[in-house]
């Protein structure tokens, strides 16, 4: 591909991704920094990642915030296609809401679609993916949510409660709507097809409009969702997306739970973060004394990025971190050394937290009985049940 390429779909993202550029090809808006004036005053706090634009670009957020200043509700929702083990770029998205979700004392729901990787990762068997779905569904509830307000869908387990939302989207979208925006072709398998309607369900389990924080990577399918909205009666889905967290090789990927060299993942020992970062694709120069005279690149450096896009939230730090680097005064192995601490620091609180979620986890598990939509109670206490 040549150099000033790139490709970013839900399925794959290659090159170096040039976010200006996505923006105009996808027809997004840029989150203006007076619209995140406007979020950090609603929400009475800020929040680094939209500060320093890791958020970066969204569909509607600023009706969202007119809806919300005049007393009125929308949702969350999120999910994750469970192909694997969950890593360190799948966390971005999930942390952000549960910012979201504290500010704007909102509902959440998280949706898990064992089915979707079935049908796009030809090695996968459905019970594969749908064990990986649980095991996915404890690094978000790590994170914090509470049953309260948030609910957790498995495609294959809660189609009862998905398909006749779905159905209704797939009667709207045809064929030449999905195959100019995901580039299938004749021999693409139906399941696969079909599956934009499955994503779109969640968006209108309630009344409510939804606002979707999430990887750039997934904004297609939101897109039809979007066109399909008004001609059911619905509010077209809101979106946040955030840029993706570049594979440890270097630009011109992102972090993807398929490929296990170039991924942190959030079961990892501190052993194999401590290897994998040492191998990481740097900014720096080739030896000591040429990075001492010419200094690094943070822009390229995949630790500074992680440190920037997650680890780091201290801003007077991490541009600390930046200067040191650039001017030289910093080394990359020094660079390193102090991300590694962060992610195993992170990771040694998380991994204890995902193991209490397995007995947690029930009570977050979507009912498919039709009365388990938090709409029906949600975040009033004394809807909580058994909970
Ligand atoms: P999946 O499993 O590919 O990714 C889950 C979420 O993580 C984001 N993401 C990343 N963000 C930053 N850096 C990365 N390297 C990176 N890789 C992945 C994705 O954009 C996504 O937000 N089809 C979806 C599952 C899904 C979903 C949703 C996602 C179902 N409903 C609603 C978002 C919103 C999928 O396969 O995501």
């Amino acid at each position: 591909m040549p150099e000033d390429e790139f490709v970013v779909t839900p399925w794959r993202t290659e090159g170096q991704i040039d976010y200006d550029r996505l923006i105009e090809r996808f027809g997004t808006e840029r989150i203006t920094d007076e619209l995140k004036s406007r979020l950090f005053r609603l929400a009475g706090e800020d929040h680094y990642m939209v500060r320093r634009s890791i958020f970066f670009s969204h569909r509607d957020l600023g009706s969202i915030l007119d809806r919300y200043e005049s007393g009125q509700k929308f949702f969350l929702y999120t999910g994750r296609g469970p192909s694997g083990h969950t890593h360190i770029g799948h966390l971005l998205p999930w942390v952000f809401a549960k910012w979201l979700q504290d500010k704007f004392d909102v509902k959440m729901y998280f949706q898990l679609t064992d089915d979707e990787k079935f049908f796009s990762k030809g090695a996968l068997e459905m019970g594969d993916a749908t064990q990986y779905a649980l095991e996915n569904a404890l690094d978000f509830v790590a994170l914090g949510f509470k049953p309260r307000n948030t609910r957790i869908i498995i495609d294959t387990r809660n189609i009862r409660t998905l398909y006749p939302i779905a159905a209704q989207v797939a009667k709207r979208l045809n064929f030449s709507n999905t195959k100019a925006v995901f580039g299938f072709t004749n021999e693409t398998n139906l399941g696969m097809i079909f599956y934009t309607s499955l994503q779109s369900a969640p968006c209108f389990l309630e009344d409510d409009p939804v606002l979707i924080p999430l990887g750039v990577d997934q904004d297609p399918h939101f897109r039809l969702t979007r066109d399909v909205a008004p001609k059911i009666g619905r509010h077209k889905p809101a979106l946040m997306h955030n840029v993706m967290m570049p594979a440890l090789e270097g630009p011109g990927g992102k972090m993807s739970a398929s490929s296990e060299t170039g991924t942190i993942y959030t079961i990892d020992t501190p052993a194999q973060v401590r290897k994998k970062i040492g191998n990481a694709f740097s900014g720096g120069q080739p030896d000591k004394e040429q990075h001492r005279r010419l200094g690094g690149d943070p822009d390229v450096d995949v630790s500074y990025q992680y440190l920037r896009m997650f680890f780091e939230p201290d801003d007077a730090k991490l541009r600390k971190i930046h200067d040191d680097y650039r001017s030289g005064k910093m080394l990359t192995g020094e660079l390193k050394s102090i991300l590694i601490e962060k992610i195993n620091a992170f990771l040694e609180v998380h991994q204890a937290r995902r193991e209490e979620a397995r007995d947690a986890l029930g009570e977050f598990l979507l009912e498919d009985d039709g009365n388990d939509r938090l709409g029906n109670g949600g975040t009033d206490s004394s809807s909580d049940g058994n909970r």
